[in-house]
């Protein structure tokens, strides 16, 4: 068995050995520049100092560095780890757009299609899925997650985990998942990145750990921790969360990576008074392998020599990263995924774009479309395409892409005006104007941007965030349209000309007067290679939105954190203008500016008929709940419905309201559908205060939505004893 072929392995080991494995160095290329291998790191790999590298791609690459671990004493391969986050050489929407799509098999089909790519061009292991619950568009990494809510989360973490992973490990084009952050990352201070966390044990258990079990649940072959603090002490050497929890009660059998010299930041925080100190808090805390603080190398073998650390602890983590190299096949065929051929094959692959516009058209959600704006009628003479972001390529990338040294991302990628001038064709003339940057103050542009509008029967105007607006270290205080971009909006919508805004971003932003002012807002995120084609089949009709909100957008920062699913407090404030002595803002109005779960569609969905099997519900019990769909419309179209509960009273305060199943539905025009969910006592259980997940006797409310705020059927069950 493995186990004991690792058992095995372990024993001709010496310490230094042993520690090597535990050494994770990031590769020396940047992603665009040439590779080599530094003289010292290449002396290190052979002396079996080096157990993975990260920041190595492709199959040239990885098979350079494999052969210098095959020179090692015992040959004991390298695993090659990469941020493949959403897409390799396909780039996918960024995470949180993919969210938008509540589409699950996407989702999962996108983490798919990343493994078979990644896979073939020597990467082993992706540091993905992020399953940090979002609740501050501040942070810049939102775009890396599910968005704000524990149940969609959960549900996107473990078909994230599923993509990437395939059947099983070792299978060739299954990559091993690594879940992030362990944990509480998201809930940073100010949405400040980096920052710390203080939450009670409830809300941790309740709100942010549930996607990282989901994930576990899925067969997650790794975890990385994470550089915050969370009740005082940093998550790398935090105990209760890696020992007790992870490793603990969840049984974790696999590895945990920390996260960029997050072993060494312990020294920053002011908890470890030195490296030594805080390797030996991340190894006790349970963090098997060190990213880049070479904490371990150095410190490791003294810490056992001096009897701080055991070398069953040692022996512990080692274990656990041999096992995996095994069940890749890396002890059979070091060279198992670097394969010319199959690279070549899996990177090129015209099956791979296709499913790439489908999980983009699908991550779009239509925001507002009054007076049939949308879609573009077929007999519009010209177009005016103006904005920023038109003619970007690279753009539509995102944060977080893997940009490969050997692709012409010009021509790989489809931008927003070559995907609108394909669909338009030759009757439709297309005019454009890039009208200003995304930031800066310069409105010399904005005149000819006018000029251009006037000449058309309809602008599209394609503003937002720059790609590196949205992501790591990219937190921001103001969630206003960067820059002058508003203002252009203004100056467009002035000449009377219809007008269509695209809202290209990483996160939700504060567009207030264009939201108010515009007829037609897309919000496009950033959708990746066939971004282009996706906004066209949109703004076209060929695709009919679907997507819908996975974080609630604010109207001012003031607001932030803001999130559906709220206490009620003692004081809840009635409506959303209320005000006085109840919880609110006198300055401005309660309600958020789009709701969590929002969409809209080119199509009416009309919902009818709530049945409930029984009106009470013993916890061994089920209750099913139905109800008609109907598309009303002229078009077919998606819907996502929404099942919320509301737990009326409980043991400790419950949220107003509580996402516990959805479906994504297609119809046709005129169609219906009885629609059914299930509600057993898994979705009534809460965390008491005793952290003990119960379902404790009483009133619920079930509530059948189109979003958060637009509930359309309603009822009431008794759980009883
Ligand atoms: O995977 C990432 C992590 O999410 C943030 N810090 C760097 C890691 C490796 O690139």
């Amino acid at each position: 068995t493995i186990d004991q072929k690792v058992n095995a392995l372990l024993k001709k080991m010496t310490i230094e050995e042993k520690i090597g494995q535990l050494n994770q160095y990031t590769g020396d290329n940047s992603a665009t520049g040439p590779i080599t291998i530094n003289p010292n790191k290449q002396a290190e790999i052979k002396a079996g100092l080096i157990g993975s590298m990260l920041n190595v791609v492709g199959t040239k690459y990885t098979r350079q560095y494999q052969e210098l671990a095959m020179q090692s004493r015992l040959k004991i391969p390298l695993l090659f780890g990469q941020d493949v986050i959403h897409g390799y050489k396909t780039t996918f929407p960024i995470p949180l757009a993919e969210a938008a799509s509540w589409d699950l098999q996407a989702i999962e089909l996108a983490a798919r299609v990343a493994a078979t790519e990644a896979s073939a061009s020597g990467i082993h292991w992706t540091f993905a899925p992020m399953v940090d619950i979002g609740r501050d568009p501040r942070w810049g990494r939102v775009m890396e997650g599910a968005g704000e809510d524990t149940y969609l989360g959960s549900k996107i973490a473990y078909a994230r985990v599923k993509g990437f992973q395939g059947n099983k490990l070792g299978d060739l084009n299954s990559v091993m998942a690594c879940v992030k952050h362990f944990a509480a990352y998201g809930a940073a201070t100010g949405g400040r990145d980096y920052n710390s966390v203080d939450m009670s044990e409830r809300m941790l258990f309740e709100t942010y750990l549930p996607p990282f079990k989901a994930a576990l649940d899925a067969g997650a072959a790794t975890f990385m921790n994470s550089f915050n603090d969370i009740n005082g002490i940093p998550a790398t050497g935090n105990v209760h969360l890696q020992r007790d929890i992870l490793k603990g009660k969840w049984n974790f059998q696999g590895f945990v990576v920390s996260d960029w010299g997050s072993i060494g930041e312990m020294v920053a925080h002011g908890y470890s008074k030195d490296l030594k100190a805080a390797a030996l808090s991340a190894i006790t805390a349970g963090s098997d392998m060190d990213m880049e603080s070479n904490a371990y190398r150095y410190n490791l073998a003294e810490l056992v020599k001096e009897g701080k650390v055991s070398i069953d602890l040692i022996d512990d983590a080692v274990k656990r990263i041999l096992r995996k190299k095994y069940e890749l096949g890396l002890f059979e065929n070091p060279y198992k995924y670097s394969d010319d051929k199959r690279a070549e094959k899996a990177l090129n692959n015209p099956e791979n774009r296709k499913a790439a516009l489908e999980v983009a058209e699908k991550s779009i959600v239509l925001l507002k479309n009054e007076n049939q704006t949308l879609p573009l009628s077929k007999s519009l003479k010209t177009i005016a395409f103006i904005g920023p972001m038109v003619k970007e390529y690279k753009a539509n990338m995102g944060f977080w892409s893997v940009e490969l040294p050997d692709v012409d991302y010009d021509k790989w990628v489809v931008s927003q005006w070559d995907g609108l001038q394909n669909k338009v064709g030759k009757n439709t003339k297309l005019l454009y104007a890039k009208g200003c940057e995304v930031d800066g103050d310069n409105k010399d542009g904005f005149a000819e941007a006018v000029a251009t509008a006037k000449q058309a029967d309809v602008v599209i105007l394609s503003i937002g965030e720059r790609r590196d607006m949205s992501g790591e270290a990219k937190s921001r205080s103001d969630l206003h349209l960067p820059g002058v971009q508003e203002d252009l909006v203004k100056a467009i919508q002035a000449t009377g000309k219809p007008v269509v805004v695209l809202v290209n971003a990483g996160r939700p932003l504060i567009f207030n007067w264009t939201a108010d002012n515009i007829p037609a807002i897309v919000y496009t995120w950033w959708l990746g290679t066939e971004a282009g084609n996706a906004i066209a089949n949109v703004l076209s009709g060929d695709y009919n939105p679907s997507g819908k909100l996975p974080m609630t957008f604010p109207r001012e920062v003031g607001q932030v954190p803001i999130y559906y699913n709220h206490f009620s407090t003692g004081r809840p404030a009635p409506n959303e203008n209320s005000t006085g002595y109840v919880s609110s803002y006198i300055d401005l109005k309660n309600s958020p500016k789009f709701p969590f779960g929002y969409g809209l569609s080119y199509t009416k969905f009309n919902y009818s008929d709530l049945k409930l099997s029984s009106a009470k519900i013993k916890s061994n019990e089920t209750i099913k709940v139905s109800f008609q769909l109907s598309n009303v419309g002229k078009v077919a179209g998606e819907e996502v419905v929404q099942l919320y509960l509301q737990d009326k009273f409980g043991s400790v305060v419950r949220p107003v309201l509580e996402l516990k199943d959805f479906q994504k539905v297609k119809l046709n025009a005129g169609e219906s559908k009885t629609i059914e969910f299930t509600i057993d006592k898994e979705k009534l259980s809460l965390y008491n205060d005793k952290i003990e997940w119960v379902a404790e006797p009483g009133d619920f409310e079930v509530m059948i939505g189109a979003s958060s705020a637009d509930i359309k059927l309603k009822a009431n069950f008794e759980l009883v004893q």
